[in-house]
């Protein structure tokens, strides 16, 4: 099973930045595009879209499939999705290990599930629709959370292990997301990055949070913290060299903070690499 080839360092593809890329061309390896964001007809989007793609890789990254619901799969949704897909020809697709709705209604977040045999075998199943579908292994991305459900019977990095293996799919390790659930749910986030398979997982995540004190809340409006990097360089020693990005969804600093922080990402990575290449030597 041959994995995509890594994509290098990237970021978020943000309207807030459109100017900066198109008029710099700036030093960024890929660019992350969120999917439901380019699910239109035409206008300026995607004509800014279609100049982006000319010279930057992309990866498609959704919000919406609801993979883990109960209610049917949307294939509107999908057939969206697909065309998207055929026309901007992305390196992989990638959504979340959740659901975001159900009934009809739309909750616009991302919740997490109950980790039985039972969710498993849905998510598994649904994966494998959908997969069906697109005609290309899918990305699945562990999410935050800030619940655990009394029903679970395995921890949440058996639970994707065991999805990966069984759909037959890729894993997007989020980074900060192990952390903050590891911080939430008092779990080793160590333990939850050794447990899952080095084949699998294609890409990284890496964001900032919010530290309440008693729990850590994925806001995507901060810097990458210091926990998190060191966490990055551990799954780097273990899964690297993957795709790397870093998600930024508010208070917007200037681009080149962001161009800053993904130079820091390089450094830790090489680092690593290094001193992985010093240790087998
Ligand atoms: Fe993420």
């Amino acid at each position: 099973m041959q994995k995509p080839a890594p994509l290098g360092f990237g970021l978020g593809l943000r309207p807030v930045y459109y100017r900066d890329i198109l008029e710099s061309k700036p030093p960024v390896d890929w660019f992350e595009v969120i999917s439901e964001n380019f699910m239109v007809d035409g206008g300026n989007p995607l004509a800014t879209l279609e100049r982006i793609r000319a010279d930057y890789p992309i990866v498609l990254h959704g919000v919406s499939m609801s993979i883990a619901s109960t209610a049917p799969l949307d294939f509107a949704y999908l057939t969206a999705l697909k065309s998207l897909a055929d026309r901007f020809e992305p390196a992989f697709v990638s959504d979340h290990l959740c659901w975001t709705g159900v009934h009809g209604v739309n909750l616009h977040d991302l919740l997490p599930v109950p980790y039985t045999a039972e969710a498993l075998d849905h998510v598994v199943e649904r994966i494998g629709q959908v997969q069906d579908f697109l005609g290309r292994r899918i990305a699945i991305e562990n999410v935050s959370s800030y619940v655990t459900f009394a029903e679970s019977e395995m921890d949440e990095w058996t639970f994707v292990k065991e999805l990966a293996e069984r759909a037959d799919c890729w894993l997007l390790l989020d980074v900060n997301n192990v952390f903050v659930s590891g911080f939430n749910h008092d779990f080793e986030p160590r333990e939850f990055i050794d447990s899952i398979d080095v084949g699998r997982v294609v890409q990284f995540h890496l964001a900032g949070h919010a530290d309440h004190g008693t729990h850590k809340i994925d806001t995507h409006d901060e810097p990458v913290s210091p926990e998190v990097w060191a966490l990055f360089a551990e799954a780097w020693r273990r899964f690297g060299p993957v795709s790397v990005m870093i998600e930024r969804d508010d208070k917007f600093p200037p681009f080149a903070e962001l161009l800053a922080e993904l130079d820091q990402a390089r450094r830790i990575a090489i680092d690593v690499s290094t001193a992985n290449i010093g240790a087998a030597a």
